[in-house]
């Protein structure tokens, strides 16, 4: 690997005479990488297994908390892999997130552009919404800025957080033809079969109406979208779900998160007032699903998600958020598991011998109270295999650098 990718004299440096200069970048490094078929190298702290199989059991969402590249993400994905519950699913919070957000989201915007343009062109098939009916909704949301109405006589009591303010502004749902409605095959098979009554939601595969998306009021459904909540709750089988960063969101989100994880349904009003369904509708993982006709989705407890959520101690959690997750503080990572990472990551799991020292200094820094993350000490042993010897100082004052120092 060629360290002077850079030198700073404003001239390309190619390798070759035909290729460009940033062809000599090399490959990232393994811990950047996701292969969706390789587990995860994951290290796991004393009392992590235990705790992730109490959550499954009792089919509660695993709250994790630790400092920064403690290795919580690394888990959730561990998590799906070793269970086999397809892609991951991701909701990453922040203080503006709404639970909403989490379960659907409704263009309202592009369906009134789709309205206008049939009104537009009556004759011509619109390229996006060819001959469906006018949507008196969309009409009166100017911007596509308000939300959608929150009163639904479908699914009284529970429904109030996903009701209120529809995602306003984001890009057009899905056609309704892509993934297993073309025939591709879905990031998470069906394992039960369409129909049965143990699934209301019925699977993506489940053979849909075939007009519905350009004739009749069903059309709204392309301008739904799942969020990664929700396309978990529509998943007919159980999926894997991180929730990162609940500590950056809002006072009410737990609260209001913890109505749709306990009772584990929800409506999309906006499907429920067009009663046309059973409504198509793109997950946020690019699969579809379907929503019964009253825009109800609702899960059985035994295909409940696999939950994990993460919290850096910004906050803390009222308590009846608490008793309902199963809750794992991540350890300050140990010199003998530092060394085994290193190992895994860098040398195929050859002991480090020759960074071993920076790995007990690396150790006793974290001890004594430094912020480091794992990834900061892999960096640095990646980097310094490849640079001149005479970056390796530098390269520790801007690598190992404490967190805790902006
Ligand atoms: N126990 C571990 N075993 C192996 N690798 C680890 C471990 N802990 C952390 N890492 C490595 O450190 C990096 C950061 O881990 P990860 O993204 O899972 O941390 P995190 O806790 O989710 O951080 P953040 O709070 O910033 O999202 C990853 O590249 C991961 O491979
Ligand atoms: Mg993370």
């Amino acid at each position: 690997m060629s360290w002077d990718l850079f030198v700073g004299d404003g001239k390309p440096h190619r390798a070759r005479e035909d290729e460009e200069a940033w062809r000599r970048i090399p490959d990232p490094p393994r811990w950047r990488t996701q292969s969706p078929t390789e587990p995860p190298v994951f290290d796991l702290p004393d009392g992590l297994t235990v705790a992730v199989n109490a959550a499954l059991h009792l089919r509660r969402p695993l709250l994790l908390t630790g400092a920064p590249g403690s290795g919580k993400s690394t888990l959730a994905r561990l998590l799906a892999h070793e269970l086999e519950l397809g892609t991951l699913l991701r909701w990453h919070i922040t203080s503006k997130s709404t639970l909403t957000d989490a379960l659907y989201q409704y263009d309202a915007l592009g369906r009134l552009h789709a309205v206008q343009a049939r009104q537009a062109a009556p004759t011509a098939a619109a390229p996006t919404a060819p001959g469906a009916a006018p949507d008196p909704q969309a009409a009166t949301s100017p911007g596509g800025t308000s939300a959608v109405p929150a009163k639904t006589p479908t699914a009284p009591g529970k429904e109030s957080a996903a009701q209120t303010s529809a995602a306003p502004g984001k890009a057009p749902a899905a056609s309704g033809k892509t993934s297993a409605v073309s025939g591709r095959t879905p990031a998470v098979p069906d394992k039960t079969p369409a129909g049965s009554d143990k699934t209301p939601v019925a699977p993506s595969s489940a053979p849909a109406r075939p007009e519905q998306n350009d004739t009749s009021a069903a059309d709204v459904a392309r301008f739904v979208t799942l969020g990664p909540l929700g396309t978990a709750l529509a998943s007919s089988r159980p999926r894997a779900l991180l929730i990162d960063e609940i500590d950056k969101s809002d006072l009410d989100l737990p609260g209001d998160l913890l109505d749709v994880m306990e009772n584990g349904h929800f409506t999309v009003p906006v499907l429920a007032r067009a009663a046309d369904g059973p409504y198509r509708v793109r997950g946020s993982d690019q699969d579809t699903y379907t929503i019964p006709e009253d825009g109800t989705v609702r899960l059985p407890l035994e295909h409940f998600p696999v939950i994990v959520l993460t919290s850096n101690r910004e906050r803390t959690f009222p308590a009846p958020f608490l008793r309902r997750c199963v809750r794992f503080e991540m350890p300050a990572v140990t010199e003998p598991a530092l060394s085994r990472i290193v190992a895994a990551h860098l040398t195929d799991g050859d002991p480090a011998t020759a960074e071993s020292e920076t790995i007990a200094e690396f150790a006793r820094r974290v001890e004594g109270g430094d912020q480091l993350a794992v990834n900061q000490l892999l960096e640095f042993v990646y980097l310094v295999s490849a640079a001149d010897p005479s970056a390796r100082d530098e390269l520790k004052k801007t690598i190992l650098r404490d967190l805790g120092d902006a």
